[in-house]
């Protein structure tokens, strides 16, 4: 259970200034991966457009800066014509692929200016820089334009790992922001469990959130990505890092996991500031934190906490993960966004639970999005996970 072993990039030899399709090839023809045609299918579009941002010039910052062109392009986006695309979103069911295509293309990208990032962290960042254009801006009218301009000019290709919308707040600053960012020419592609006329179903105010969708599905090509498997399952698991039923047992095992993966390092409590507040680190020794399922999901966290701690901890240690029924279904939306966390940052996770990561949360809100969470669990048991380097 060495956390600081290299990782193996399953990139290494792949050839490089030719785009993601002879990369996707290549590690095919290496057996590092299995082929699959609805992956090369997907790979064939990321290829199309690959070669297009080769020579890709965004609209001159100064025409749409001015007033006057600005207000030149202050159509409605109903009355747009003949919209250009954006980019793509590549949506389909768990362990696809979409994300590792995603990086594929992302990494063979040549656009200079270009940025990866978690959907989750973008909407963080976004929602801060607002917070502090406000601050700064006392009376200032609308912090959305100044807000594109930033983005725009830190990457003209962005690319959204787990585009999913939770919150109303995020469901209104986004329709304006993506609008005004695809008006500045910048090129997404993004990853989602969630087709777009699906996106925010359900929830309160979808309604003035619909024109954002029309937006997206204007701008975008949407790919469904019907690959042949749950690809995370194919792995063999290791039985030494979910343990089941809490208990005794369990406990002493991740007593045993603590003490090795921080070395024996002495336990203190430590303390994570988060956005101004305090986040309390009951115990953490060397890169290792240790925590208790309530602790950590029955609490009122959020995204940014569990940010916090997948970047501060190469390692959490989880006790108690009960089932979880539809009452829960708080502790399972936060036992979600602290999986997808963590899960991107490689953090390493060892666990006691009262059943399988598939049957935790059969039934309830949010049991369809838990889905994903029980497949990145099965990988995190896998040996290939625990050879992944940390991600800070
Ligand atoms: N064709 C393949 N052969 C073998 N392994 C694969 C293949 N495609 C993907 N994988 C592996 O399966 C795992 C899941 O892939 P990935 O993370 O890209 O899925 P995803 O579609 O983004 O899932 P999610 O919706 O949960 O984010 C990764 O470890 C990836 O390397
Ligand atoms: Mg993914």
């Amino acid at each position: 259970m060495d956390v600081s072993a290299p990782e193996q990039s399953v990139l290494s030899g792949a050839p490089t200034g030719v785009g993601p399709l002879p990369v996707y090839r290549y590690v095919v023809a290496e057996k590092r991966i299995v082929a699959d045609p609805a992956q090369a299918a997907a790979v064939e579009r990321l290829q199309a457009l690959w070669t297009k941002l080769r020579h890709y010039d965004p609209p001159a910052r100064l025409a749409r800066k001015s007033l006057i062109g600005r207000f030149l392009r202050r159509k409605p986006v109903d009355e747009a014509p003949g919209s250009e695309i954006n980019g793509l979103y590549l949506v389909g069911e768990v362990g696809r692929g979409k994300s590792m295509l995603m990086d594929m293309f992302f990494e063979t990208s040549d656009v200079p200016r270009r940025r990866r990032i978690h959907f989750h962290a973008f909407m963080q960042e976004a929602h801060a820089r607002v917070f502090a254009w406000k601050q700064a801006n006392p009376g200032g009218d609308d912090p959305i334009p100044p807000l594109a301009d930033r983005i725009a000019d830190e990457a003209i290709l962005l690319c959204f790992d787990e585009f999913q919308i939770n919150d109303i707040a995020d469901a209104i600053l986004l329709g304006r922001l993506f609008e005004a960012l695809f008006e500045r020419g910048v090129i997404v592609v993004a990853t989602s469990n969630t087709v777009p006329d699906d996106l925010f179903r359900g929830q309160p105010g979808r309604d003035a959130f619909l024109p954002f969708i029309a937006v997206l599905k204007r701008h975008l090509d949407v790919l469904v990505l019907e690959a042949q498997q749950d690809y995370r399952r194919l792995r063999p698991n290791t039985d030494d890092t979910w343990h089941v039923p809490p208990g005794p047992q369990s406990r002493a095992k991740l007593d045993a996991a603590f003490a090795e993966l921080s070395r024996n390092a002495t336990v203190k409590p430590e303390q994570l500031h988060v956005m101004g507040r305090v986040l309390p680190v009951p115990q953490a020794a060397a890169g290792v934190a240790r925590f208790s399922f309530p602790e950590l999901c029955a609490r009122n966290l959020g995204a940014g906490d569990y940010l916090a701690i997948a970047t501060h901890f190469q390692a959490v240690i989880l006790d108690d993960i009960p089932l979880l029924t539809p009452d829960n279904h708080n502790e399972a939306r936060r036992f979600i966004n602290l999986i997808d966390n963590l899960y991107d940052h490689r953090v390493k996770l060892i666990a006691s639970a009262a059943a399988m990561p598939d049957q935790l949360y059969p039934t309830g809100d949010g049991a369809k999005a838990f889905e994903r969470t029980a497949s990145r669990l099965m990988e995190m048991r896998t040996e290939a996970y625990f050879a992944l380097a940390h991600l800070t």
